[in-house]
């Protein structure tokens, strides 16, 4: 069906996901590759605005299934608007979270049975999988002082499940190592305790080896 190849980044808070998703976006393009990035929850207008609803502070807590139900919607709107037709272009897309998350923080995060996130993944996905699944894994202590530090110096409100405590992330950690354990063949995890220029180096290989394109490091990683 696709003919472009649809990169998934994951991980707890904190663990440095979004400058490697810059650093490879930069790496892809030097490489002459076209290539889309996005994130979940949001990516289209309309799912942007079911982030705004999940994501505000003062939003208050939803029940599980109502929240995985917001997110799958909002990831429906991001395959069909924006994923699909990406790559059936040709193009390459890396996503900021995937529906990784969903399992991991409404499933082993918030306890909902995973077999509702499934039923729901078949019903908005069907078939359809990321080709590649980097799983950026750290201490959870670690990443979550990371974090808020970064959003107290940006005075950022869209923080109510990073304020979610620490066995949450714990929870949150182990589930996606269990995620990676389910499926082999397209998730990666990497060390996010390392420097950035080494998970760089690490995402970038595993890239060429599955797909055989040739990758340089961006410089100023
Ligand atoms: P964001 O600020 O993008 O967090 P991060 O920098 O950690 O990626 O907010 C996304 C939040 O939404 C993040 O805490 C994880 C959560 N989330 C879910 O709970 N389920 C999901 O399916 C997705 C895609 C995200």
């Amino acid at each position: 069906m696709s003919k472009g190849v649809f990169i998934t980044l994951e991980g707890g808070d904190g663990t440095g996901k979004s400058t490697q998703i810059k650093l490879l976006q930069q790496a892809l393009s030097a490489a002459g590759v076209d290539v889309m990035t996005t994130r979940e929850p949001g990516g289209t207008r309309q799912a942007e605005r079911i982030r705004d609803l999940l994501l505000q502070r003062d939003s208050g807590n939803f029940d599980p299934m109502t929240e995985a139900l917001l997110l799958f919607a909002a990831r429906r709107e991001h395959l069909v608007e924006k994923i699909w037709p990406a790559l059936g272009r040709g193009q390459w897309v890396v996503s900021d979270r995937f529906a990784d998350s969903s399992r991991a923080f409404q499933g082993y995060g918030m306890g909902l049975d995973m077999r509702v996130i499934e039923d729901l993944y078949r019903m908005v996905a069907g078939d359809f999988q990321p080709d590649i699944t980097f799983i950026l894994d750290i201490d959870p202590e670690l990443g979550l002082q990371r974090s808020m530090r970064r959003h107290a110096a940006a005075a950022v409100t869209e923080d109510r499940y990073e304020r979610m405590g620490l066995a949450f992330h714990q929870r949150l950690r182990d589930g996606f190592r269990e995620i990676a354990k389910r499926f082999p063949g397209r998730c990666v995890v990497i060390d996010a305790t390392q420097d950035v220029e080494a998970v760089h180096g690490a995402i970038l290989g595993n890239i060429a080896a599955r797909t055989g394109v040739r990758l340089k490091e961006t410089q100023d990683a």
